[in-house]
């Protein structure tokens, strides 16, 4: 580690400038190259709820021993520790990292995620803090070594030797937030908590003058430039979702479920865990939702899948409810709308609710 460039509590990176946003995730991997690195972690990875340390470590040892999925991708930067989202899903996220000599992570945390490393070229040094207390641990990591952690997990991830080092980082459920920690003699005291956009500290890495700068720079300005002239934004299609619509508040939409309406939960299964459920509410996946409804449809409901039905869509709090109740309406189902509110909404009104039902 240099101490010129970089001080074991990144104080030297923070104080040359942030950088709020990394560079743009997902460029770089092609469909195909998506599609293989799926495949191998199909038998790995399931497509909902938590991994444990020890699946996340098959997942980026898998991963590092097929070099043809990720060498041909990495980038070398000296400024930067360069990194590309190789996979999300909802059940784990998965990163391919460059460092340089002299780069390390600063402490973090994991905002609760387990994680997982493996070295794939080169030597990177782990620091972290030992199980219960002050002392500081240290473990020097080669590929193809591979070290897994738990949620409670704080660490700061450093470069060795001369050669340049690549890594892959899989972290479940994906990686949201991080805490920093500077070093005290109290110990490792949290300074700052940051929402994520790339995995062990990319934030604040990209002072003036970097690669990283110059990337997110170069993404800002390419984002606006890409999009088609007439294209909405995200908040114009809702809104003109909405003109089409007579949404429902939850004590309207209770008064017509008596009446024959059907209020459809699209909310995925981990959000019905956490929020609850509406009894009688009728749950099917935003992923299907139009195959389910469309009275053409071969995988239809043949009792929801009329031009007629009063179909009334459920998310947790009225926004992707309004876009799948406008599909809906497009394919014919007229009367379709959905709740303003969501289920938030609808709990906070006192109507019914209970405990989601785990699948059999
Ligand atoms: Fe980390």
């Amino acid at each position: 580690m240099s101490a010129e460039t970089i001080t074991p509590s990144g104080a030297d990176a923070r104080q040359r400038g942030q950088v709020g946003a990394g560079l743009q995730p997902g460029w770089g991997v092609s469909p195909e190259r998506q599609q293989a690195i799926g495949e191998v972690l199909g038998g790995l990875v399931p497509p909902t709820g938590r991994l444990a340390p020890a699946q996340l470590r098959g997942v980026t040892a898998g991963l590092a021993a097929r070099r043809s999925l990720w060498a041909d991708l990495v980038v070398r930067d000296p400024d930067v520790r360069w990194y590309l989202p190789l996979h999300r899903s909802n059940s784990c996220d998965v990163w391919l990292l460059a460092w340089e000599r002299g780069q390390d992570t600063d402490w973090h945390d994991h905002g609760g995620s387990s994680g997982s490393f493996a070295v794939a070229e080169g030597g990177l040094v782990e620091q972290y803090r030992a199980p219960g207390g002050l002392r500081i641990a240290r473990r020097p990591l080669s590929a193809p070594d591979a070290v897994a952690f738990g949620p409670a997990h704080v660490h700061n991830v450093a470069h060795t030797g001369d050669g340049p080092a690549t890594s892959i980082h899989a972290y479940s459920p994906p990686l949201m937030a991080m805490t920093y920690y500077s070093t005290t003699e109290y110990g490792l005291i949290a300074r700052g908590t940051v929402a994520v956009d790339g995995p062990e500290g990319a934030q604040g890495r990209g002072g003036a003058g970097t690669a990283l700068a110059a990337a997110s720079a170069s993404a800002a300005r390419l984002t606006p430039d890409s999009l088609p002239a007439d294209a909405p934004s995200i908040d114009e299609l809702l809104a003109e979702a909405r003109s089409g619509l007579t949404r429902l508040r939850p004590e309207a939409a209770f008064a017509v479920l008596t009446d024959g309406a059907v209020l459809v939960d699209i909310r995925p299964m981990e959000q019905r865990m956490d929020e609850g459920e509406v009894p009688g509410a009728i749950i099917i996946g935003r992923n299907v939702l139009e195959w389910r409804l469309d009275p053409r449809s071969e995988a239809r409901i043949p009792a929801l899948a009329r031009a007629d039905a009063q179909i009334i869509v459920m998310c947790s709090e009225g926004y992707a409810s309004t876009l799948a109740a406008a599909t809906l309406r497009r394919i014919g189902l007229h009367e379709a709308t959905d709740l303003d509110g969501g289920f938030q909404a609808w709990k906070t009104a006192d109507l019914p609710t209970r405990p989601a039902q785990p699948p059999d």
